[in-house]
C-alpha cells in the first residue's frame, strides 16, 4: 500500500484532534470553576466538605449507595425533580467542585439525594436530622414502610446498657424495630461519617452567575415571556 503512511497519519490526526477537542472544550468550560464569593455576604460557595463528611463520602462510595441514588437535580422541563421537592433549583457544575469523585449516579431506585441535607426543612435541628438518617439506615422500614432500601444494620453496635451510662446518640427506635430490653443501638464511626456526609448534601446557595449559563435555551425563552 503506497499511501499507507499518509492514511495512518490522516486517521491519527482525525482521532487525536477530536479527542483533544472533546477534552479541551470540557476543560475550558468546567476545569477552571472555583468557589464563588457572594458579593453581599462575602461567603465562599460551595463550602468544602468537613473532614468527617469527606470520610462519609468514601463510606457512601464503598457501600454502593450510588447504585440506587442519584445526586443531580434536573432542570424544569427535563423531569419532575423540582416538583418532587428534590431541590429548589437544578444542579450546576459548580456545585460539584468540592468533591474529588462526583457521585452523580445513573439509576434512581430511591430519591435523588443532592439536597437530602435539607429534606426535613430548615427548622429540623442537626440532631433530629442525624436521628432520622440513623433510623433509616438501621431499619429503613421504620421510616418508609414497604421500601426496598436495604438495611445497613452492620453500621451500628447493639450492646447491653447494664453497668454503663446510656450513649447520647443511641437510636430512639420504637415498636418492632426497638432492640431487646436492656440493649441499645449505637452508630459506629462509619455510620457517623456517612450521616455527616448526608447532612452536608444541600445546594441551597443560588449562584447569580450560574442561572443564565445553565438554563437550557428553550426554557430561558419561555421565561422571557
Ligand atoms: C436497593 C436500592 C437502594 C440502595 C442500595 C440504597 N437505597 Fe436509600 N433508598 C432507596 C429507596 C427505594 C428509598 C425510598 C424510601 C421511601 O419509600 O421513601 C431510599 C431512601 C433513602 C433516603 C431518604 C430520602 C428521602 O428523601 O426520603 C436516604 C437518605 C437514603 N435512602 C440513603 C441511602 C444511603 C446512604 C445508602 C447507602 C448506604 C442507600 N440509601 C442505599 C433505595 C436504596
Amino acid at each position: 500500500m503506497k499511501n499507507g503512511l499518509a492514511l495512518f497519519l490522516g486517521v491519527f490526526a482525525t482521532l487525536a484532534l477530536s479527542w483533544a477537542g472533546l477534552l479541551l472544550t470540557a476543560h475550558k468550560q468546567l476545569g477552571s470553576l472555583s468557589q464563588f464569593k457572594d458579593p453581599v455576604e462575602e461567603t465562599l460557595n460551595p463550602l468544602p466538605l468537613s473532614g468527617l463528611a469527606d470520610q462519609g463520602r468514601l463510606v457512601y462510595q464503598d457501600l454502593g449507595c450510588v447504585s440506587c441514588h442519584t445526586q443531580q437535580v434536573r432542570h424544569e422541563g427535563f423531569g419532575a425533580d423540582i416538583e418532587r421537592k428534590w431541590g429548589q433549583r437544578a444542579s450546576y457544575a459548580r456545585d460539584y467542585i468540592r468533591e474529588k469523585t462526583v457521585l452523580i449516579g445513573h439509576s434512581r431506585l430511591g430519591p435523588d439525594l443532592r439536597n437530602v441535607g435539607v429534606r426535613l426543612g430548615d427548622t429540623a435541628s442537626r440532631d433530629e436530622y442525624a436521628e432520622w438518617f440513623y433510623s433509616l439506615l438501621y431499619a429503613p422500614q421504620s421510616k418508609a414502610a414497604g421500601t426496598n432500601m436495604p438495611s445497613y444494620a452492620f453500621l451500628f453496635d447493639v450492646h447491653p446498657t447494664a453497668g454503663r451510662q446510656a450513649s447520647y446518640d443511641a437510636l430512639k427506635l420504637t415498636s418492632k424495630f426497638a432492640p431487646p430490653a436492656g440493649y441499645e443501638v449505637v452508630p459506629t464511626a462509619r455510620a457517623r461519617a456517612l450521616v455527616a456526609y448526608l447532612q452536608s448534601l444541600k445546594d441551597t446557595y443560588d449562584y447569580p452567575t450560574e442561572r443564565s449559563l445553565n438554563t437550557p435555551a428553550e426554557i430561558s425563552k419561555e421565561g422571557a415571556h
